[in-house]
């Protein structure tokens, strides 16, 4: 079936490429206003874009028109942000961060959740997560309704136990068991059904189709 974006509307552009794109991880971003008041929500329009420089990007709505989400105030305001992962033993209380409290509301406490200092930015790190990224803002793409967060990472902290050898920088990531955004407003999912599909060499490509560009069929050359 064809759903041409240019005859439908905004929401239900929203609903097919929310119920589509997925899983998506999930930001869950700390952050503060220029008097220090701290705020925590998640966002799963988000990903790492690059690795040098190392680029997270993150898609901030609006509550409603007008309203922004405190959390795009507050990186507009003070640049500075941290990105937690989220495992299975963090999803209640990332939910819970995600309730449209008002802006003076510290979401953190809500949740019954306790925090760490950073080392390069001034919003801390939520203790319970399993990896953060201390991030400074880059650039907001304005999108109209939703403001794309560009942030460059500063430093990451994994839990000890989740890091498999420092020197080599090789994480135990199954070991994070992170959970990523389905569909539809409440659908999640684990990390734990993986499969490994090596990359093909190029010369193993040849070899195995037995052409000299690795395309096989009338149209190789
Ligand atoms: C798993 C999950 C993912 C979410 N992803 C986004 C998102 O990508 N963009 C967005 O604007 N809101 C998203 N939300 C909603 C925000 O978390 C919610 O509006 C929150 O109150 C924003 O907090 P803030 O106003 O303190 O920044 C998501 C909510 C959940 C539970």
């Amino acid at each position: 079936m064809l759903f041409d974006f240019k005859e439908i509307a905004g929401k239900e552009r929203y609903k097919l490429l929310v119920s589509t794109v997925t899983p998506r991880p999930i930001a869950w971003i700390v952050s503060q206003d220029a008097q220090g008041l701290l705020n925590a929500g998640a966002f799963s329009f988000f990903n790492a874009f690059s690795g040098d420089p190392p680029v997270v990007a993150i898609g901030m709505g609006n509550h409603k028109p007008g309203r922004p989400k405190d959390s795009l105030v507050n990186i507009r305001e003070t640049s500075q942000f941290v990105v937690n992962l989220v495992s299975e033993e963090n999803a209640e209380q990332m939910n819970i961060t995600a309730i449209e409290f008002d802006a003076d509301v510290n979401e953190l406490e809500q949740a019954g959740l306790t925090t760490l200092p950073s080392v390069r930015v001034k919003p801390p790190r939520i203790a319970e997560s399993p990896v953060a990224m201390e991030c400074e803002l880059m650039q907001i793409v304005d999108l109209g309704e939703t403001g794309l967060v560009l942030g460059r990472v500063l430093a990451m902290h994994v839990r000890d136990d989740l890091v498999l050898d420092a020197a080599s920088h090789y994480i135990d990531t199954p070991k994070l068991r992170l959970i990523g955004r389905m569909h539809g407003r409440g659908w999640y999912a684990r990390t734990s059904d993986l499969f490994d599909m090596p990359r093909i060499p190029v010369a193993a490509w040849k070899m195995k189709t037995g052409t000299a560009s690795g395309a096989a069929g009338k149209n190789s050359r």
